[in-house]
């Protein structure tokens, strides 16, 4: 029987997730299931000459019935039809309906933590949810567990980010900067749930590998310390934290909520109807794509602060590289390995949760070459 993947959207990061599952994956056939098909014909036409068969679907993921009838029949699905707070819970009530594995690349840190709540039904439907597996959260949270795994105890995870302004992903993206990382976020400390104000509580200086360099980051709401304690039952602290580049982005994101320009209820100008978000989401959009001088490149970073053979340990791990290679990749490699049966559990699980770092590092440092993981540790 040919095995076959559904991509569901074709924006920035879905349209890396297919290069990749066409140029590395097994699959015989990647499906794109997304609401305008016509445009996913520069992705097929760019694609054509590989080997994988592409073909592309019309779906729109509200349509419940439809959505779970096209996931009967693949082996996996791949969920980049953001915005993850209005569409990754509707995506995965399908995918339970069509009793498929699926991957995603959440990273609304509400929406999160109600998918992670599937997880009976998922182990009952017998399939696997792997939520958040993009760059951050993703790579992030599967590094995480890279240094757990080389500590004997774990005491505090700090995830860190930069994203460039210049560089900022499709309009999906910007709904999600202004609804998770503009308000309200959770940081976990002593064992507890603590509120921070998104760019502005928890400021301090981090290296990154260049070309980013030093920058100040700031605590924001994401899904990593929501995830993080889960699966580090003595953990202290998790936090994440980030900034763009350049950092007067942070305060572009938290000054439209403060203008109330986050609201969602609908309002009709001129006979067409948008939400005050609809503007602000394409203003920021758009605004972003013309910071052309300054670099693409952001970065990721893991601390985690342990015991090794009764010493504290601290172990840093950082890279650089651009946002859709980090994300859509990581999520490629996600629904090969499902498809792979190299994720047994089943249930709805964060990347830190089931999957193997060793063989998710390999797949994306030795097999794709797209960057360094630069590592340090120091034991004091
Ligand atoms: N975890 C991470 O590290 C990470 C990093 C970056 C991005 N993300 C998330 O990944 C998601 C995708 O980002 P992106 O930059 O690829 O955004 P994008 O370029 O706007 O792409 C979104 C895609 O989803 C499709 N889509 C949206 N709503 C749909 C619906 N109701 N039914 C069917 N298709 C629908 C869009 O279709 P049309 O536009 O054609 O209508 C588009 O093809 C975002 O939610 C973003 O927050 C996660």
């Amino acid at each position: 029987m040919k095995s076959k993947v559904l991509v569901l959207g074709c924006g920035e990061m879905g349209e890396m997730a297919i290069d990749d599952l066409v140029t590395f994956g097994s699959f015989d056939e990647v499906i794109i299931g997304t609401r305008h098909p016509e445009k996913a014909k520069p992705v097929m036409a760019r694609l054509r000459s590989k080997r994988t068969k592409l073909s592309v679907q019309q779906v729109e993921v509200h349509d419940r019935d439809k959505l779970a009838a096209l996931m009967r029949g693949v082996e996996v699905v791949l969920n980049s039809a953001g915005p993850n707070y209005k569409n990754a819970l509707l995506v995965a009530h399908a995918a339970l309906q069509a009793q498929v594995d699926l991957v995603d690349m959440s990273d609304d840190y509400v929406s999160t933590a109600e998918l992670l709540a599937l997880d009976t039904r998922a182990k009952e439907a017998g399939v696997t949810f792997v939520i958040g597996l993009g760059a951050s959260p993703g790579i992030n949270n599967v590094i995480a567990r890279l240094g757990a795994n080389a500590l004997d105890e774990v005491e505090e995870i700090h995830t860190a980010w930069i994203m460039s302004g210049a560089d900022p992903g499709g309009l999906a993206l910007s709904y999600h900067l202004l609804y998770s990382l503009s308000g309200k976020a959770l940081t976990f400390q002593d064992g507890k749930y603590i509120e921070v104000q998104s760019f502005r509580d928890g400021r301090e200086v981090l290296e990154f590998p260049k070309p980013v360099g030093s920058m100040e980051v700031f605590h924001i709401g994401h899904p990593e310390p929501v995830t993080l304690p889960r699966y580090f039952k003595n953990l202290k602290y998790a936090d994440d934290k980030a900034s763009f580049n350049p950092s007067f982005v942070n305060d572009w994101i938290v000054n439209l909520r403060e203008l109330g320009l986050c609201a969602e209820e609908p309002a009709t100008i001129n006979g067409v109807t948008y939400t005050p978000m609809d503007i602000a989401a394409a203003a920021l959009h758009k605004t972003c794509k013309n910071l052309q001088e300054y670099r693409k490149e952001g970065a990721l970073r893991v601390e985690v602060k342990g015991k090794w053979r009764g010493k504290t340990t601290r172990l840093i791990y950082a890279a650089s590289g651009r946002i859709a290679q980090g994300t859509g990749i990581a999520a490629a490699i996600g629904a090969q390995m499902l498809a792979d049966r190299l994720v047994e559990e089943k249930g709805a699980f964060a990347p830190e949760g089931c999957i193997d770092p060793g063989i998710f590092m390999q797949e994306l440092l030795d097999k794709r070459s797209i960057g360094e993981l630069i590592t340090k540790r120091i034991e004091e």
